[in-house]
């Protein structure tokens, strides 16, 4: 049944965060990209949608103090006019048929940026074999975000090793100890207990299965995680959810929030980053605060969700690992199955009847 198949997926998680690293290293793939990208890259593009792309911007978000440059994670077809030759480059598609990769494929070989590769196979594999781009090859057989710890090791490795690769060891033992953290977290949740205070699958899953779901992080850099739980209830749960650009939305937002005629409000706590400036914090905290305050009056319901213990990267994919499981509990309440998306399968065969008439 392939409920319970997402169900083995999402709790693969942190085996394949450790044995994603460990074929990484292997494939020799660090280096491979190190050896490719300049030790001076000071920005890099990468490319990717849906359960792809948030791999790219799951890591940015927990490199983002120790990335040499700055990195645009791309979802449009059309690649920005300042990406060159001298850029740094990268492509994730699972499939590796994705037209918008596909697509951003050619504009980058035409302006001689060769990017590297992460995906089970397809076009995409294709092309960059013949080219002898960096490509390294994650398990088939997957939906595409349940590879996510696949594609994390790989594309967390990747952008580490980009601009000289200094916190390519770093990534190696926070992912691993990470990895070793939700393990422990799933055998509490494979007896059916509920685990820590906040972090109970099943009582959030029933506290906002069918419900209008906003999901709330304190930092923009974080944003990404949100997105990982707005992602995961739209396909999996199949239920629209919203993100709240915190500290954006205080500025306009939640003007409307009391007009929205309910909701529930998912904040999700992540681990601070070091050095954020005392008034910075503290500005941050009031204004967070406030901004529950603000819901609360509005009559939504707020869900305050604690991270795992550990580092920050344990913490921060404590979330992640939550979000799958949620998310798969809220489609088995709602009599749903969570794997096939033939919704978002027939747009991307519209795309194809249209650009490939005769195929
Ligand atoms: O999770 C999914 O199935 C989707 O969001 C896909 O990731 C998205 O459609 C892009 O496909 P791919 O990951 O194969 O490039």
């Amino acid at each position: 049944m392939s409920l319970e198949r997402m169900r083995d997926w999402v709790f693969e998680l942190p085996d394949q965060i450790r044995i994603g690293l460990e074929r990484a290293e292997a494939r020799g793939w660090p280096e491979s990209i190190r050896a490719a990208t300049s030790a001076n890259a000071h920005a890099m593009f990468v490319g990717g949608m849906g359960g792809s792309a948030v791999s790219a911007r799951l890591s940015r978000a927990l490199l983002i103090d120790s990335l040499r440059g700055s990195v645009e994670i791309g979802s449009d077809p059309h690649l920005p006019g300042w990406v060159d030759g001298e850029t740094s480059a990268g492509l994730i598609s699972y499939s590796g048929e994705t037209w918008e990769v596909l697509a951003l494929w050619e504009q980058l070989a035409s302006r001689g940026a060769l990017p590297w590769v992460v995906s089970c196979g397809g076009e995409l594999a294709e092309r960059s074999r013949s080219t002898g781009a960096p490509h390294l090859l994650v398990p088939p057989g997957y939906a595409p975000r349940a590879a996510f710890g696949w594609l994390l090791s790989s594309v967390a490795l990747a952008l580490a090793a980009t601009g000289g690769g200094d916190a390519v060891p770093s990534v190696r033992s926070q992912l691993g100890e990470a990895a070793a953290a939700l393990a422990e977290e799933r055998e509490f949740w494979r007896k059916g207990s509920a685990g820590a205070a906040g972090r109970d699958p099943e009582a959030l899953a029933s506290a906002l299965a069918g419900r209008r779901v906003l999901v709330l992080v304190a930092r923009e850099s974080d944003l990404a995680l949100a997105y990982r739980w707005k992602n995961q209830f739209e396909e999996n749960a199949k239920q629209v959810t919203q993100v709240v650009a915190f500290p954006e939305a205080g500025h306009n937002e939640i003007e409307g929030w009391a007009r929205l005629g309910g909701g529930e409000v998912v904040f999700l706590e992540t681990p601070a980053r070091a050095g954020e400036p005392a008034r910075v914090a503290r500005g941050r905290d009031a204004a967070l605060e406030a901004v529950l305050d603000v819901a609360r009056q509005a009559g939504l319901g707020v869900h305050r969700v604690p991270t795992a213990p550990g580092s920050r990267w344990t913490g921060f994919l404590s979330q992640v690992f939550l979000a799958d499981f949620v998310s798969i509990r809220m489609a088995e309440q709602r009599g749903i199955d969570p794997e096939p998306v033939p919704v978002l399968g027939s747009i991307k065969d519209a795309v194809r009847r249209h650009l490939d008439p005769g195929a």
